[in-house]
């Protein structure tokens, strides 16, 4: 069952008036820190999405070199598990299957949110799966190198990385964790790692949030920590913005 956000920030009080720059951006802080993720409503012409972001990070080019991502579905890529076409997709973080660092936050903002049903974001807290395994099971996601393939999307653009880490790990006091229903190789008999991808796509499907877009509406989470996915959509004029932040 899909719930609404519950980690909503409007950029309009109750009388109407716009947010000081200040508020907004504190209160987008507590809440991105306390629910892992923000879903920014009644956004403004006037708002500079990029600007905003950049208080976040550094951009981080995607494995196709872009920056300022559009998504928007590709003519020929229906039939792949790939961001850019309109098919649903499965729950996994990003970056999972590059060297180094995923992303740490994401966000998307829309520029023409798709009539109909379907296109949503969905996301869940990964803390809500790691809660269910043991500390055994926890720390074996730790010590263990699994290997992380890719999508065929990107194969078809010519991209196929891979990369070895565990699926959770330390960085500055913070854990980082890696999740894929598809490109995570479970080896032979590795029952946490089996665990982790079974709980994590029953808890999601259970218990993930859905972000319906109007114009300009923004969604932002925390890439260490948050799962996320999309639901299936026919429209083709569906175009949202994107950009990767990096640590
Ligand atoms: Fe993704």
């Amino acid at each position: 069952m899909a719930k609404s956000p519950d980690s909503v920030l409007s950029c309009v009080d109750m009388d109407g008036e716009v947010l000081a720059d200040a508020v907004l951006r504190y209160a987008f802080r507590q809440l991105l820190g306390n629910n892992g993720y923000v879903h920014v409503v009644n956004v403004p012409e006037s708002f500079d999405h990029v600007a905003f972001l950049k208080q976040l990070g550094e951009f981080q080019p995607t494995s196709t070199g872009t920056l300022i991502g559009d998504v928007k579905p590709e003519r020929g890529m229906d039939d792949v598990n790939h961001g850019q076409n309109r098919g649903a997709l499965t729950p996994h973080t990003e970056g999972y299957e590059f060297q180094g660092l995923p992303p740490r936050y994401l966000a998307l903002w829309c520029v023409t949110p798709p009539s109909g049903s379907g296109g949503e974001t969905t996301m869940l807290d990964g803390n809500r799966i790691l809660a269910e395994l043991t500390e055994d099971e926890r720390q074996h996601l730790r010590d263990t190198v699994y290997r992380w393939g890719s999508t065929e999307g990107l194969a078809r653009h010519g991209v196929t990385p891979t990369a070895k880490h565990p699926v959770l790990e330390e960085h500055e006091g913070e854990l980082v964790l890696r999740f894929s229903t598809n490109y995570l190789a479970v080896p032979e008999g590795d029952e946490p790692a089996r665990r982790l991808i079974e709980r994590g796509n029953a808890l999601f499907a259970e218990q993930h949030i859905a972000v319906r877009y109007q114009p300009r509406d923004m969604v932002v989470w925390d890439n260490w920590r948050m799962l996320h996915s999309r639901n299936a959509f026919e429209d083709p004029a569906r175009h949202l913005k994107r950009v990767q932040i990096a640590a």
